[in-house]
């Protein structure tokens, strides 16, 4: 079964120069790029898509992180899409994620970790509705 799962590649990705090694490591395992496009969000629709973390301690510096400068939103395409994204991102602890991840070979931080990935076919539904209401 085809699953499409929305990542974020968050402005420490776009800041560092990031971009384009991480994207082909979601090319060159087979997934399908459906939609991307790099912008700049505000608290509200930070809000909308950490719903879940809003009122968590770490929430507040992690809006003024996600919102501090452009970010790229994509929509990614493919058998599993969910959970192969979650696996080559890495655990959210970059100092953590195990070599070879993204997070493991690029992050130091729990915060800065560079990449975002659906939980689950129903966050991901949630959150490409947020970030491509076209789609
Ligand atoms: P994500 O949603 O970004 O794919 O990451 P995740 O599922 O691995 O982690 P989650 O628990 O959903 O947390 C969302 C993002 O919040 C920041 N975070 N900071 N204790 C902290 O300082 C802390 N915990 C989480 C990270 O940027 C994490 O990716
Ligand atoms: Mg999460």
């Amino acid at each position: 079964m085809s699953l499409r799962t929305l990542v974020l590649l968050k402005p420490d990705a776009v800041r560092r120069g990031l971009v384009g090694a991480i994207l082909s490591r979601y090319e060159a395992k087979g997934l399908t790029i459906v939609a991307m496009e790099q912008r700049t969000i505000d608290a509200a629709v930070a809000d909308r898509h950490y719903a879940e973390h809003v009122e968590k301690a770490f929430y507040p510096p992690l809006r003024d992180f996600v919102t501090s400068g452009p970010l790229v939103a994509l929509v990614l395409e493919g058998d599993e899409a969910v959970e192969i994204v979650r696996a080559l991102n890495g655990a959210t602890d970059g100092r953590k994620a195990a070599p070879g991840t993204i997070r493991g070979d690029y992050s130091i931080s729990n915060q800065q970790n560079l990449v975002h990935g659906s939980d689950s076919p129903e966050s991901a539904e949630r959150e490409i509705a947020i970030w491509f209401p076209g789609l």
